[in-house]
């Protein structure tokens, strides 16, 4: 029987609390003395507009109430040529260059750390010889952005110990470019400019060509967004994004047009002698999914909730037929959500985030969430034999200084 009663069920401000604890405490007991700054970076779920910010569309996600939190301090020993950050979760550390790097010289997640600190000393920043101690309830491996709230928390912590502020949208464009030049993943901007931008109670409908964020309220008690992790582990790092977005570049050139925005269907049918059969249903992903993540933002502002979940079936058909970036596992999740149905109090579910493993979202009333989560959960793991996990978020608020000068913020 799946254990509906760890952690993740605490109120949410209770978890951040006891994570906040979790991090000074280890501060202190490793370093002796207690931290200067202590900063704060959500992860983000995605509602819908998959696999479209580099395709310069729309998405439209919403920082979750998990969180990487940082505390740290300038180094006693200013000798030090290093930032010396231990991960509480993982219980390693791993020792950051600070002078100037141009790639990646630390291996698994000291690469995404390293590239924000690359990214304030190439901006003229002073980075002190520091130690710093990370802890986060954001899943790794989840597709829940658990890597770009671990680098907004890092540009956020040094924002705080340098004392010199950065512009959010360029804090998300620095984060995003350690993502591409320290961890060779070519993502979009859509996880850094949640874990900045996020707020409470709203959606962010982001056009990834202007970079403009256009609120979605999204404040209804009566529905709730579900997350439930297949905890079936994919590495994006791993070639088959990347790909992907070769797919989509190349069927774009040979359509001879700047963006997936001016392509119609029709566009794709009369090409389809020169684009590969993966070009053109890559392309009938992209251009299905803007027009879906424009209606669901529309849908959202008017409460129109069977129509939004609608459009979440249909995004999860499209990802898993045409863009192929489903499994088993979260197809068998999004079905079982299909068999609870309306009647049960699901209004729709689908994959999110850049798939092969990882979450579904499903949008559910929020009186039936307990029963619908103890639900999914019995199926999974009973036709699976995998244990999943689930939990409940409203919309959050974006990176933070919890302290900065020793001080409470
Ligand atoms: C990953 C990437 C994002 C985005 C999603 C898919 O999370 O980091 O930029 O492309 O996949 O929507």
């Amino acid at each position: 029987m799946t254990d509906l009663s760890h952690p993740a069920s605490l109120p949410a401000a209770d978890q951040f609390m006891e994570l906040r604890q979790r991090v000074e405490n280890e501060y202190q007991s490793r370093f002796g003395r207690v931290p200067s700054v202590v900063a704060a970076a959500p992860g983000r779920v995605n509602l819908i507009g998959e696999h479209i910010d580099y395709n310069n569309g729309f998405v439209l996600p919403m920082a979750i109430e998990r969180y990487v939190i940082i505390a740290a301090a300038p180094c006693s020993d200013p000798s030090h040529e290093h930032a010396i950050f231990y991960s509480s979760d993982l219980q390693e550390s791993t020792d950051i260059p600070i002078g100037a790097s141009f790639g990646p010289t630390c291996s698994g997640w000291g690469r995404y750390v390293e590239g924000v600190v690359a990214g304030f000393v190439s901006r003229g920043c002073d980075v002190p010889p520091l130690e710093a101690v990370i802890g986060s309830s954001v899943p790794s491996g989840g597709g829940l952005s658990s890597s770009a709230a671990l680098e907004v928390a890092t540009a956020t912590m040094l924002e705080g110990i340098t004392d010199h502020q950065i512009e959010p949208l360029e804090k998300a464009i620095l984060c995003q470019h350690a993502e591409h030049a320290f961890a060779g993943m070519p993502c979009g901007i859509m996880d850094q400019f949640s874990s900045v931008f996020g707020m409470p109670g709203e959606l962010m409908l982001l056009d990834c060509m202007s970079q403009e964020i256009q609120v979605v309220p999204f404040r209804e008690e009566d529905v709730s967004v579900l997350i439930t992790n297949s905890n079936i582990k994919h590495e994006l790092t791993g070639g088959e994004y990347a790909e992907r977005r070769r797919q989509c570049e190349s069927a774009l050139e040979k359509l001879d047009l700047l963006s997936w925005r001016d392509v119609r269907l029709a566009d794709l049918e009369a090409a389809c002698d020169r684009l590969n059969d993966d070009e053109l249903a890559c392309g009938r992903h992209v251009v299905t999914e803007i027009a879906r993540t424009l209606d669901a933002a529309k849908a959202f502002s008017n409460g129109q909730w069977a129509l939004v979940g609608e459009l979440m079936y249909s995004s999860h058909e499209s990802l898993q037929k045409d863009f192929r970036v489903s499994c088993d596992e979260l197809d068998a999740l999004v079905r079982i959500t299909r068999e609870i149905g309306s009647e049960g109090g699901v209004y729709g579910s689908r994959m999110t985030g850049g798939g092969f493993g990882g979450c579904i979202v499903t949008l559910v009333h929020s009186d039936c969430a307990s029963a619908v989560r103890e639900r999914i959960l019995t199926q999974y793991e009973n036709e699976t034999g995998v244990q999943g996990s689930s939990f409940a978020s409203r919309p959050a608020l974006g990176a933070h200084l919890i302290k900065r000068n020793g001080n409470d913020n």
